[in-house]
């Protein structure tokens, strides 16, 4: 086994990361679109696709293909002038977009292709506009902003890893197994890098302080404020609801604690204890406000 293959065999599972750090220039060298050789399209449509399948990879599709829009607010923050961090986005954004497509892709095949969106990418909703117009204002302010930065990253990349294991579990399709199994390992990449980051951004008390405040106060899972809130809901319960997902929820949970500052913190399954009724209840009905 080569290094490098060594490096994405290691890095493919999520949980504790192994003791030494990100092998940045490995990454750097192997970032590329997501491989689709070998993936039976023409094989979708002879395995059911749930509704409940297709209305969870609707909504990780877009946000996928929202990742764009993250880019430009973080452009305007101290993230780019950090010349590794800088390099990781740039190859970020190129693997987050080709999901986006790689999804679509399993949509179309379904017999379920994506439509516009009933709101253009460029006219965000005008509290995502504040809202990075705000981050912009800490990050100039915030000597440490990439400490937050770092651990936004690592909790979004977790908890989307997690959630293509668990869809590829209840969806039960071969296909998208396949193709999930390939998207994760971008995913697993992805979590790393913030991870490793934000574990050595966050050794600093003072850094970890404000971190941990910002990100028990703000943080909410992907795609918050940029789909319905109904949908995030009916994900969140699709998904993490049953006692496996509950499981894989706490796993998350767990995982974060562990970067310094963050032993006592509650996410995943504080939102889903807010949000989310256990199979059969009606807790997501009774916040299914819209967000935009
Ligand atoms: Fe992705
Ligand atoms: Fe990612």
């Amino acid at each position: 086994m080569t290094p490098s293959a060594a490096a994405a065999t290691t890095l493919a599972e999520p949980g504790p990361p192994p003791a030494r750090g990100f092998p940045f220039e490995a990454y750097l060298a192997r970032s590329r679109a997501v491989d689709l050789t070998g993936i039976a399209w023409d094989d979708v449509p002879h395995h059911r696709v749930t509704p409940e399948t297709v209305r969870t990879l609707q909504y990780m599709q877009d946000i996928e293909s929202h990742t764009i829009v993250y880019l430009r607010s973080l452009l305007a923050t101290r993230a780019i002038d950090d010349p590794e961090v800088a390099a990781f986005l740039a190859c970020w954004i190129y693997e987050e977009t080709f999901h986006g497509l790689a999804l679509a892709r399993f949509l179309e095949a379904a017999g379920t292709p994506v439509g516009a969106r009933p709101r253009p990418r460029g006219s965000e909703p005008l509290a995502k506009r504040l809202e990075a117009w705000a981050t912009a204002l800490v990050s100039r302010a915030w000597p440490d902003f990439c400490a937050v930065h770092m651990t936004w990253g690592a909790i979004n990349e977790l908890t989307t890893l997690t959630g293509y294991r668990r869809l590829s579990v209840r969806a039960g399709h071969p296909v998208l197994t396949e193709l999930l199994d390939r998207i994760t390992l971008d995913e697993s990449r992805h979590f790393y890098f913030y991870y490793r980051q934000a574990e050595r951004r966050l050794a600093r008390p003072g850094a970890a302080r404000i971190a941990r405040l910002l990100v028990d106060r703000f943080w909410a899972p992907v795609g918050s404020g940029v789909q319905p809130r109904e949908e995030l809901t009916f994900l969140a319960g699709y998904l993490f609801s049953d006692a496996d997902g509950r499981v894989a929820a706490r796993k998350v949970d767990d995982t974060i604690r562990r970067l310094p500052g963050f032993s006592k913190t509650r996410l995943l399954e504080a939102w889903m204890d807010r949000f989310v009724e256990p199979p059969g209840g009606a807790k997501g009905k009774r916040h299914g406000n819209r967000d935009h």
